[in-house]
């Protein structure tokens, strides 16, 4: 398929494209380039050459030919979404509508929007929330899921289906790290300070995933006869990765010898608490086999963080941090308030 990925040059962006290419796609990107020259190892190629492009002024005739569209395309994560909750909007929501609506008049057949787990939000009780339970998201950025999942599924019609991956919290090692997720970042912690450091009191239940696997999962979605996938919600992850941050904590723990288990002063529950359900992603797809377990992901990502030589100053600067990444990007006048980019103001990070 010719496949066009909104949001390219991000954390999942950088394994998910490799990926979709060696399955045999022809895959272009399109990515605003908010994390230019944020790398682990190697530079991403095309990085100081790739152009900068916003989803929110894309055009009709720049995505026809394509049978399907990929919007990873985000402001994609809780802190990054409370930045300015208008400008989370604006891409997020509007951002995305756009883009499909762009997509739909261009012909194209397929969107894959992903979505989150975390628009289940605060769930109620402990049980393991399916695609069809109600849903309470508790920041802008899971309503902004929630709100846009809405929107794409009033396009569908006979020729254009939505699809909506709701992303279990992502882990793993790619050129474009991240240090503000779970996994990634007790590891890194660990590696770096000796210390698995909690800022919950750990109780808190998160569905996890390998980024490898949501690529795995996309690429089925890609493939599927269209009755199967259209305009339906999919969780993206595996039953048994439903962990209590706590058994990931312990899991780094074991993995980083000497390593000891320490917990912010005053920590205490965090109100993102959700399980969730896997059953129909495996149900539809019974050829889908997930490759990663948390364990292996995290000795995975030690490797990455030894072979390229990770240090603690990695946790305090803008390059795996999304938040002080687009923060220093906004003080250096080279984004304005809706985050759009200013001019032709250069959005390479300067490696420290
Ligand atoms: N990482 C996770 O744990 C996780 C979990 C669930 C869902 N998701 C979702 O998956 C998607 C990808 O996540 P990620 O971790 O790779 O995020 P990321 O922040 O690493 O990458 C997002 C990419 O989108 C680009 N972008 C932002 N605004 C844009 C715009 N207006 N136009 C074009 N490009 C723009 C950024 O430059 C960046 O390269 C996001 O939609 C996110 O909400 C991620």
């Amino acid at each position: 398929m010719r496949v066009l990925v909104a949001g390219d040059r991000g954390y999942i962006g950088a394994v998910l494209v490799p990926f979709l290419r060696a399955a045999g796609h022809e895959v272009d990107g399109l990515d605003l380039g908010l994390y230019e020259g944020c790398d682990l190892g190697p530079a991403l190629p095309g990085t100081g050459s790739y152009p900068s492009r916003d989803m929110r002024d894309v055009t009709t005739a720049e995505l026809s030919g394509y049978d399907a569209v990929v919007c990873l395309a985000a402001l994609s994560n809780d802190p990054v979404g409370d930045l300015n909750e208008a400008a989370t909007y604006s891409v997020n929501l509007d951002g995305t509508l756009h883009l499909a609506e762009a997509a739909k008049a261009a012909g194209v057949e397929r969107f894959l929007f992903s979505s989150s787990c975390s628009l289940y939000g605060a769930a109620k009780d402990s049980a393991a929330v399916a695609e069809d339970a109600e849903m309470f998201p508790v920041t802008a950025y899971g309503r902004t899921k929630v709100d846009a999942e809405r929107g794409l599924a009033l396009l569908a019609d006979d020729n254009f289906s939505p699809v909506y991956l709701r992303n279990a919290t992502a882990y793993g090692a790619s050129t474009r790290l991240r240090l503000d997720i779970v996994v990634n970042n007790l590891t890194a912690i660990a590696v770096t300070t000796g210390k698995v450091h909690l800022q919950s009191d750990g109780t808190p239940w998160r569905p996890l995933v390998h980024i490898e696997d949501i690529s795995r999962a996309f690429a089925a979605v890609l493939s599927a006869p269209r009755a199967v996938i259209h305009d339906q919600a999919f969780n993206i992850g595996r039953n048994e990765d439903n962990v209590q941050i706590r058994e990931v904590a312990e899991m780094v723990r074991e993995a980083v010898p000497g390593s000891e288990l320490t917990f912010a002063e005053g920590a205490g529950p965090d109100l993102r608490n959700y399980r969730a359900d896997f059953a129909k992603l495996y149900d539809t797809f019974p050829d889908l086999k997930m490759r990663w377990t948390v364990r292996e992901g995290i000795a995975e990502l030690l490797q990455a963080y030894r072979q390229h030589g990770l240090t603690y100053d990695d946790f305090t600067s803008s390059r795996f941090t999304r938040l002080r990444r687009v923060r220093e990007l906004l003080d250096a006048g080279a984004l304005d308030e809706e985050l759009r980019r200013q001019g032709d103001a250069s959005l390479v990070r300067q490696q420290s």
